[in-house]
């Protein structure tokens, strides 16, 4: 570019009105680059200085400097009051109202069933029991006959179990925890202390006080010198520990094929007696298929249904509720989680 003050003056006006015309940040960034940058006029006007005679060099050094510094300072004036623009419409755009109410997620919690579980557990481990568990999906031989219960016993009929098809599998969904006593002997020596929390099954309607899946606790102790003696002491422990140190059970004779003698356990809350679940001696049969010397170990074993347990205790009058798995009801326990 030949250097000449008419020149100078106009690519000054333009790169100003260009400033000037910028109507955000981005457009303000070309208008830079176009009359500020190495290819605009102005900078090639600088570049042309080097060519201009030596007497000429300081007044146009002089007017191409002045005229840089005018446009740069209108660059830098644009530059903040664009930055200031934008920072308080950034700022006001996303304001946060604090005082709005917030949604409070919503945390998952335990099952009021679980929670009992988890709180029979821990109790039963403090007494140096092992938590054992088997399948709900069992064998026959295991649900029945291991236990002393015969192929025409009124337990087996299709009222009460659910035989899984073919009905050759010879496979139920197990109608009680009293299996995983089985499994638990075939696997262990003696000294066993066991308890087994589980879902069962049997063909009731669903109603107030009936629920075709249900849960049990089972307990399970075998060892030298066990008497009725320790069956009833570990009830009344278990069942203060669940209802309220004032709490008593009592023992009515009763008949299981898998115990004997059997009894029915009942304790006595608010006022009256209320029946929990079977119990008895280890019926010496089922000690035998499972291989334990009769002559040596006794044991007693007991099974209550969780349902029951947690309607009594904290007075739900329908099943449903336990079954249906409605949050507002679930909440009411707490999280339970630990
Ligand atoms: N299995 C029995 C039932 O479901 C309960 C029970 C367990 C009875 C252990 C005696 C001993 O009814």
């Amino acid at each position: 570019m030949s250097l000449n003050v008419a020149d100078i003056s106009a690519a000054t006006k333009s790169a100003l009105a260009a400033i000037a015309a910028s109507s955000d940040l981005n457009e303000l960034k070309t208008v830079k680059i176009e009359h500020l940058g190495d290819k605009s006029a102005l900078s090639k006007a600088s570049q042309a200085l080097g060519k201009v005679a030596a007497e000429e060099k300081a007044q146009f050094g002089k007017i191409v400097g002045a005229a840089k510094a005018e446009v740069s300072a209108a660059f830098e004036a644009k530059l903040q009051s664009l930055e200031t623009e934008r920072d308080a419409r950034v700022l006001s755009e996303e304001r946060v109202d604090v005082t709005l109410p917030s949604t409070i997620p919503s945390v998952g919690g335990l099952h009021p069933l679980t929670i009992l579980t988890n709180e029979i557990s821990d109790l039963f481990i403090g007494l140096g029991y092992r938590v054992a568990e088997g399948p709900e999906l069992e064998a026959e031989w295991l649900n029945f006959d291991a236990l002393n219960i015969p192929a025409d016993h009124p337990a087996r009929t299709m009222q009460d179990t659910f035989f899984i098809e073919p009905l050759d599998s010879k496979l139920v969904l197990r109608t009680h925890t009293s299996p995983v006593q089985i499994r638990t002997m075939l696997e262990n020596k003696p000294p066993i202390y066991v308890i087994c929390p589980g879902r069962t099954y049997r063909a009731d309607e669903l109603d107030a006080t009936h629920t075709p899946v249900f849960s049990q606790v089972e307990g399970l102790v075998i060892d030298r010198g066990i008497t009725m003696a320790d069956l009833k002491g570990t009830l009344d422990y278990f069942a203060q520990s669940i209802f309220g140190p004032d709490v008593k059970t009592r023992l009515r004779p009763s008949f299981f094929p898998f115990t004997e003698p059997s009894a029915e356990v009942d304790f006595f809350f608010n006022g009256r007696w209320i029946e929990w679940g079977g119990c008895g001696m280890v019926n010496p049969k089922v000690l035998e298929v499972c291989g334990i010397d009769t002559t040596e170990f006794s044991g007693f074993a007991f099974g209550m249904g969780l349902e029951r347990t947690l309607m009594v205790r904290h007075g739900i009058t329908d099943m449903h509720d336990i079954v249906e798995g409605d949050l507002r009801f679930t909440r009411s326990f707490g999280i339970g989680g630990r």
